[in-house]
C-alpha cells in the first residue's frame, strides 16, 4: 500500500514568501530596518507630547545647601559602592527597610543614587531612623555600635571643616538641569549651609523655603561646621519628605497601582 500525501498549495502559502525574505540578506536588512523604526516611533514618539514622565508627589522638595553638600561628601566617599537608595517593590524589601521607593523621591537627584550593590543595608529611608549621636558614633567606628559591621571608619568626617565650594553656583547649576530653586534659595545658599548646623540662628526662613527641613547642630559640635554635620543632615532627610502613608500619596500609589 503506499500512500503518497500531496499539500495541495504547496509553496503558495503566505508564509512561504517569508523564505524569500530569510534567504536574502538585503531584504531581511530592510525588513528589519523598517520593524525597529515602527517600533522606535510607538515607543519614543509620546515622550515628546507629555510633559513629565515622574508623577509630582507631595513633599518631595529640592535638597537643602547642607543637605546637597553632605550628598556631594557621600559621592565623594564612595558610600554608594556598600548602599543601594531604592527600595523595591518587593515584601522582603518593604518589610525590612518600609514603603517602596516612588520615582518622584528622586527627581531632584543629580545623579541618582539608586546604586546595584548591597553590602550594606538599602539607605533610602534612613531619614529619622537613629539619632544624630547614633550616626556619628557609627561613622566614626561603625563596629563600637554594630560588632560585626565591616563598614570602614569615617572618623576625619567630624575633623574635617566643610568647605563645600561656592553653594550659589551649585545650586545654580542643578537649576540648569531642572531643580526648581528660588532666586531666593540661590542668593542665600551660602548663608543657609552656614545656618542650618547653627543652634544660634534664626533659621524660620530657611524651612519655610524648604519645608521640614532639620535646623540644628547634627555633630555635636556647635562650634564648628564639619563635613559630618553636613553628611548627617543629607542622612536624616533620605526618604523623609514624602509621607508615604498620607492621604495624597496613598492616592498616587493607587493611581500607579491602577485602582
Ligand atoms: C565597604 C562597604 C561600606 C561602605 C563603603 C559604607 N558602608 Fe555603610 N554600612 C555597611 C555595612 C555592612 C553596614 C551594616 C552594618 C552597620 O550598621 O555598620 C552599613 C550600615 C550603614 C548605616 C546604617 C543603616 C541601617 O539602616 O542600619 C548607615 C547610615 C551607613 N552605613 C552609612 C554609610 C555612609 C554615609 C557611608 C559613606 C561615608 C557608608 N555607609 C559607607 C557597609 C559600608
Amino acid at each position: 500500500m503506499t500512500s503518497e500525501t500531496t499539500i495541495p498549495h504547496a509553496g503558495k502559502e503566505p508564509w512561504a514568501r517569508h523564505k524569500k525574505l530569510e534567504r536574502n540578506v538585503a531584504l531581511l536588512g530592510i525588513g528589519a530596518f523598517f520593524a525597529v523604526i515602527v517600533g522606535g516611533v510607538v515607543e519614543i514618539a509620546p515622550l515628546f507630547w507629555i510633559d513629565n514622565t515622574i508623577e509630582k508627589v507631595d513633599g518631595v522638595r529640592p535638597y537643602t545647601p547642607l543637605e546637597q553638600a553632605g550628598r556631594d561628601i557621600y559621592i565623594r566617599e564612595g558610600c554608594y559602592t556598600c548602599h543601594s537608595q531604592m527600595i523595591r517593590p518587593f515584601r522582603d524589601e518593604v518589610e525590612r527597610y518600609g514603603h517602596y521607593s516612588l520615582a518622584a523621591e528622586s527627581m531632584y537627584d543629580h545623579p541618582f543614587q539608586w546604586g546595584s550593590k548591597r553590602t550594606g543595608p538599602d539607605l533610602a529611608r534612613v531619614g529619622g531612623k537613629y539619632s544624630d549621636e547614633w550616626h556619628v558614633q557609627h561613622l566614626r567606628d561603625p563596629r563600637s555600635v554594630v560588632p560585626e559591621s565591616v563598614m570602614p571608619p569615617y572618623a576625619f568626617l567630624a575633623a574635617n571643616d566643610l568647605d563645600s565650594g561656592d553653594m550659589k553656583a551649585e545650586l545654580t547649576a542643578l537649576y540648569r538641569v531642572g531643580v526648581p530653586y528660588s532666586k531666593t534659595d540661590v542668593e542665600k545658599a551660602n548663608e543657609d549651609l552656614k545656618n542650618q548646623a547653627d543652634p544660634a540662628a534664626d533659621n524660620a526662613d530657611l524651612v519655610k523655603r524648604y519645608p521640614k527641613a532639620q535646623a540644628r547642630d547634627f555633630d555635636g559640635d556647635p562650634a564648628r561646621l564639619t563635613e559630618m554635620d553636613a553628611l548627617i543632615a543629607y542622612l536624616q532627610v533620605l526618604g523623609t519628605m514624602v509621607d508615604v502613608n498620607g492621604a495624597k500619596a496613598q492616592e498616587v500609589l493607587n493611581k500607579e497601582k491602577g485602582r
